[in-house]
């Protein structure tokens, strides 16, 4: 994909998720990995509403080189393409059930997504609470690096996810299971649930993780 291609490409799924309620106002943002470089949402934009022209452009070194300027999260999401080779994309969410998941006092911070079904295993495996920091600050990277590249995804402490994945589509596939399972825990709390047990869980991660993520 050229770049000009892949500039679109987050218009469009950056406002695929607006409308569709995974972002309000001005959360949220996402990156994406060029050859010599990334391309990031702008700070104080809205996902809805993203111009392809304007999206912040990096360099290698992450400088700032074109475009509006870059969000504040950049830690967050350098982070990840830094710890986890073969990182092309990452996404930042305010999405509803994963943050009022990410708000629980009892929360077990090692496991923040219940293995419910096939799909949030495969996108996302075991996703990790990570303390709450003030938005943009960099220590939110550090964090998160002292995770050392094991899971694709974070829960940000009465924040939001983070979502890693090979390519655009796959880092915004993810972020959306994420949060559809966040639903689902939420809808089923308080209920008798049956969660996909190890066995289940290392035959989808033998057989789908790696080439989802
Ligand atoms: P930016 O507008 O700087 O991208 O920040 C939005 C956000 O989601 C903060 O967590």
């Amino acid at each position: 994909m050229t770049e000009q291609e892949l500039r679109e490409e987050l218009v469009r799924l950056a406002r695929s998720l607006y409308e569709r309620g995974f972002s309000v106002g001005s959360a949220g943002n996402i990156s994406v990995a060029l050859p010599d470089g990334w391309l990031m949402t702008p700070t104080n934009s809205c996902l809805g509403f993203l111009e392809a022209d304007r999206i912040s452009r990096l360099d290698r070194d992450w400088n700032h080189v074109g475009g509006d300027r870059p969000s504040k999260e950049v830690f967050l999401h350098r982070a990840f393409y830094e710890t986890r080779p073969g990182t092309g994309a990452v996404v930042h969410l305010h999405s509803t059930h994963a943050t009022a998941l990410s708000c629980l006092e009892d929360l077990d911070p090692e496991d923040t997504i219940p293995p419910l079904t096939p799909y949030v295993v495969m996108r996302v495996g075991r996703v990790p609470l990570i303390p709450y920091v003030i938005p943009g600050d960099p220590a939110s990277g550090e964090l998160i690096r002292g995770l050392e590249g094991r899971h694709p995804a974070v829960l940000l402490a009465n924040h939001g996810p983070v979502v890693s994945g090979r390519d655009l589509r796959s880092a915004v596939y993810a972020a959306e299971e994420l949060e559809e399972t966040a639903k689902l825990a939420v809808l089923l709390a308080g209920r008798k649930v049956r969660l996909l047990k190890g066995a289940d869980i290392e035959a989808l991660e033998a057989r789908y993780a790696a080439a989802m993520r």
